[in-house]
């Protein structure tokens, strides 16, 4: 590890190392089942599916997880199985958050939660003025986490998706100085 890096303790007893600089490590000590840790190419087909996409889009997705914009995460079970994917992209001080999933299987059991905070650490370096994402309006889920993790929603994008969804535009800025 290098000087650089960052310890916090979550409460649930984790620990998270966080190294500042674009080549990030990120590793996660804990007492629960599962570890968080950088995402590699050899995580790739479990992301894919994860995500619900097809075997295609395999070369971009590792072309996306060696970008040096890119923040990605897996949590994965002791054994090893991913059932859980988070990706940041950092640029212009911000960043944006592009996925957060967990496994269907493993869901309400904190891997969310857990996922988002390492993200939040592993950007919060090269995004001092903060952390941007879309969610779907009608995502209860997420936008719980979101606000519980301390995102407001600061606007809407109409017809954002697809489908023809609205989406939230939801920020989580830096505190403000509160020196006098
Ligand atoms: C959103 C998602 C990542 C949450 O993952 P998770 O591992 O189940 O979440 P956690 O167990 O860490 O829960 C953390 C908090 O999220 C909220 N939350 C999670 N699932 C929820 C649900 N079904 N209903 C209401 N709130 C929920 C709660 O506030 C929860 O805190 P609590 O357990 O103290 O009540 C997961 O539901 C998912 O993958 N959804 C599909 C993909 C998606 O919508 N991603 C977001 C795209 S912007």
């Amino acid at each position: 590890m290098t000087d650089a890096e960052l310890r916090v303790a979550t409460d649930t007893d984790a620990e998270l190392r966080v190294a500042t600089d674009t080549e990030f490590e990120l590793r996660v000590a804990t007492d629960t089942e599962f570890e968080l840790r950088v995402a590699t190419d050899t995580d790739v087909d479990a992301i894919r599916r994860l995500e619900g996409l097809s075997p295609s889009t395999r070369r971009l997705l590792r072309k996306d997880l060696a970008r040096d914009d890119r923040r990605c995460l897996v949590a994965s079970t002791r054994p090893g199985r991913v059932v859980g994917y988070a990706a940041a992209l950092v640029a212009l001080d911000e960043a944006h958050v592009l996925d957060l999933v967990v496994d269907p299987a493993a869901r309400r059991r904190g891997v969310g939660r857990r996922l988002l905070e390492a993200l939040l650490e592993a950007v919060a370096p090269q995004a001092p003025d903060g952390v941007t994402l879309e969610v779907r309006r009608s995502n209860a889920a997420a936008l719980a986490l979101y606000r519980q993790r301390g995102f407001v929603i600061e606007g809407q994008r109409p017809g954002y998706y697809p489908d023809g969804e609205d989406a939230l535009l939801l920020w989580r800025r830096p505190r403000p100085d509160t020196e006098d």
